[in-house]
């Protein structure tokens, strides 16, 4: 079948870097097509197995839009061939980069702290670059303030930025936080450690020539034992300027219990919620049937099983009937089904269990 070249480039933007070689050795209009600049606009390349980057493609790299590199951590000859790939893309400013995002695979050196990928990145990005999307969600070390400055002082034109991993600390402090925001005042995307946020942080983002904010993400986690809460009063602030903004809350088993309360702020307009702390929450399902009703649409929740939960359950799907997905990962009665199924009508996944399953425990689509 003969398909138009720009559709055709359309479907090869879509391939892995590997792919895209093969692709372009099956004949000759592949091959021609494989050089135009449509199917660079997404590129993933995959650093996995010590291999080097084929040499043809590199002066086509600098067509990538949105990157996607994924690396093993395992060799660092992964690393360098990630770098390497990046640094074309980048082309000396030259190149057309908008997007990238970094993930990382396998098992790191003991002690890794990526300092050969946090160096290089801001290396390479030394002569400015035009990049609105960094995602680094997928990096498995901890990201810290001198890296944070750099970064966004190279990357002006930032709309969204991503240093929420889940690595074991928090490294970036408020006032490196507000830096960035001076430094980009385009980002209406943030995903950050809830330890970096401030009041000032969060007052920083209401200023008038501010855009107006789209996503917080915040990962909530042991750092948080060192910063105050943020009272009730500035997020119903930031929810006034900022009506359409919508927020993630994840927080995880290495927050002590004693601060899950301050952090689950009644005026926060949270979108989705990951309660993986472990821990009893009945009196937090229920503040989040009386708080986030309005706007809740995802809830996961991790925390031992009880008749008290169940009741809980029930109770909170006749009032956040919002919900479109809900994944409980201890067992529940078969009340806390049908109320989710009968109440929510927007339901598209669930996982909710009446009796233990093997890990991991599968998750249930409607429609
Ligand atoms: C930055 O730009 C200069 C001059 O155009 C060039 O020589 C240099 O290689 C660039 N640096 C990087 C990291 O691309
Ligand atoms: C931040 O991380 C980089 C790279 O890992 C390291 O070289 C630098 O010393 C660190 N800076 C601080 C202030 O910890
Ligand atoms: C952080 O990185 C690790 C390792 O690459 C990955 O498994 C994890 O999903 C990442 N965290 C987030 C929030 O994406
Ligand atoms: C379900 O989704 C539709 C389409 O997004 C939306 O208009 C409607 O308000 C939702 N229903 C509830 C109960 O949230």
């Amino acid at each position: 079948m003969d398909l138009p070249e720009e559709i055709l480039a359309h479907i090869f933007s879509f391939l892995p870097l590997h792919d895209k070689c093969n692709a372009f050795t099956v004949c000759k209009a592949w091959s021609n097509t494989m050089t135009h600049p449509s199917s660079w606009k997404d590129t993933e390349v995959r650093c996995e197995s010590g291999n080097s980057l084929p040499e043809r493609f590199s002066d086509l790299l600098p067509l990538v839009r949105n990157l996607k590199l994924s690396m093993s951590l395992t060799d660092p000859a992964n690393r360098k061939t990630g770098l390497c790939v990046l640094r074309q893309a980048v082309a000396g400013g030259e190149g057309q980069l908008e997007a990238l995002s970094i993930c990382c695979v396998g098992n790191p050196p003991l002690f890794y702290a990526g300092q050969d990928l946090q160096q290089g990145l801001v290396d390479i990005l030394t002569n400015g670059s035009s990049l609105t999307v960094l995602d680094l969600r997928g990096v498995p070390f901890t990201l810290n303030d001198s890296f944070i400055r750099s970064v966004s002082m190279l990357c002006p034109a930032l709309k969204s930025l991503y240093i929420n991993n889940h690595s074991l600390v928090c490294g970036v402090n408020a006032e490196t936080l507000r830096q960035a925001l001076k430094c980009c005042p385009s980002l209406t995307v943030l995903g950050v450690f809830q330890a970096s946020l401030s009041e000032d942080v969060l007052k920083d983002l209401m200023l008038p020539q501010r855009p107006a904010l789209n996503k917080l993400e915040l990962r909530c986690e042991r750092s948080l034992k060192y910063t105050p809460p943020l009272c009730d009063q500035i997020w119903s602030e930031v929810k006034r300027r900022h009506p359409y903004l919508w927020v993630e809350l994840e927080l995880d088993h290495t927050l002590p219990e004693l601060h899950v309360p301050g952090v689950l702020q009644p005026s926060i307009p949270v979108r989705c919620l990951r309660l993986l702390t472990w821990t009893l929450l009945l009196d937090e399902v229920h503040l989040v049937q009386r708080s986030y009703a309005n706007t809740l649409e995802v809830l996961e929740l991790q925390t031992p099983p009880s008749p008290e939960l169940n009741s809980a359950l029930v109770s909170l799907a006749k009032q956040c009937v919002k919900l479109r997905e809900v994944h409980c990962f201890c067992v529940v009665s078969q009340e806390v089904i049908t109320a989710f199924i009968t109440h929510c009508p927007n339901l598209s996944k669930y996982t909710l269990k009446i009796y233990k399953e093997p890990h991991p425990w599968t998750c249930t689509k409607l429609k």
